[in-house]
């Protein structure tokens, strides 16, 4: 299988504002779009995108992944960044649409069709570095996935990291700014210590990884940061919570700090795992923090985090009762 995210399909769809309009959108070539070279995104990286998944159901139906809350963080995302407002229907319109045309491409499970929704500032004016585009781009690609982490669901290894991902104020956007700071210590992590994520923890507040958010389970407690505006409030998050709460565990967000995790994840049947579109539920076995390495329960991951997954996959695979209604049939 191809890295996660190479391929993609020929075609995309895509919207431009401009005129204070969104344009009908367009089915075009994904292979290139044109941007001038002063281009707002280019410079003041007004930026943000969203991502999402599509499945393939036993029956060959498309079933689209909490759309309605992926678009939901599109339009704040973009709200923060003061890019034009966005239009959540057609969004979703435009979604639909270019999924169901490439419906005979959604790989079968655990494969699935990764969506990538995007909207960038496009207005050629390098002089606006305190004003915002007044015109934009947004666009829907698609890429056949398999596994993101190239282990499958290996037990990660996790470096913890003082210092934040990002701008306080703005981990709850999606925006490639804070994906490029977060670059350089994420590097020197796998470089230092073979970490495969590094797990953001300034000032002691356990936050989330790079590409997504932590959770801790220790018996029938699983606890994770409570939301505010410093970290990316994860669909995949919400969805296990939610599942861990129809199982009857007790859900705790609240602030984790660095000392209680080490301490509880010391218990032999503790686990922890990260949450995301890419990631689903993958567990963590091991964090490394001030050069010790601290094995998470056994190390090698555990039932509930396994249970967690498999009800997640299930239900987007069609294999379980979608009881809270978190698929669009394409
Ligand atoms: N945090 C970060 C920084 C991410 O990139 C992601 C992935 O999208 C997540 C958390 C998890 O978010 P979601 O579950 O919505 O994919
Ligand atoms: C996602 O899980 O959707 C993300 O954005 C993470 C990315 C690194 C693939």
């Amino acid at each position: 299988m191809s890295a996660f995210g190479t391929v993609f399909t020929p075609e995309m769809i895509i919207s431009r504002f401009e005129n204070n309009n969104w344009s009908t959108p367009q089915v075009v070539k994904s292979d290139s779009i044109t941007l001038h070279p002063g281009a707002h995104v280019l410079h003041y990286s007004s930026t943000c995108f969203e991502g999402l998944k599509a499945f393939r159901h036993a029956d060959g139906g498309i079933y689209i992944f909490r759309m309605d809350k992926n678009v939901a963080r599109m339009a704040q995302s973009s709200e923060l960044l003061s890019l034009p407002k966005i239009d959540q229907t057609m969004l979703s319109e435009m979604i639909t649409d270019i999924v169901s045309r490439f419906a005979a491409d959604v790989p079968n499970p655990p494969g699935s069709m990764y969506i990538r929704p995007t909207h960038i500032g496009t207005e050629p004016s390098i002089g606006k570095a305190a004003a915002p585009s007044l015109q934009s781009l947004m666009y829907v690609l698609l890429s056949p996935v398999g596994d993101y982490f190239a282990g499958g669901a290996k037990p990660l290894r996790l470096l913890l990291e003082d210092n934040a991902r990002c701008a306080s104020h703005m981990g709850m956007v999606k925006s490639g700014g804070n994906y490029a700071s977060a670059l350089q210590p994420i590097m020197k992590a796998r470089a230092a210590v073979q970490a495969d994520q590094v797990l953001f923890c300034p000032n002691g507040d356990v936050q989330e990884t790079g590409a997504a958010n932590f959770l801790l389970i220790d018996g029938k407690e699983i606890i994770t940061k409570a939301l505010d505006a410093s970290f990316l409030h994860g669909v995949t998050r919400d969805s296990i919570l939610t599942l861990a709460r129809d199982r009857g565990m007790t859900v705790s967000e609240r602030q984790l700090t660095v000392d209680e995790l080490l301490e509880r994840a010391a218990k032999p049947d503790a686990e922890a795992a990260l949450s995301g579109t890419a990631a689903v539920l993958t567990p963590v076995g091991t964090l490394i923090h001030d050069g010790k390495e601290h094995t998470v329960g056994t190390g090698q991951g555990g039932p509930t985090t396994n249970a967690l997954r498999q009800a997640l996959n299930e239900i987007q695979w069609g294999q379980a009762e979608d009881k809270h209604g978190w698929l669009t049939k394409v």
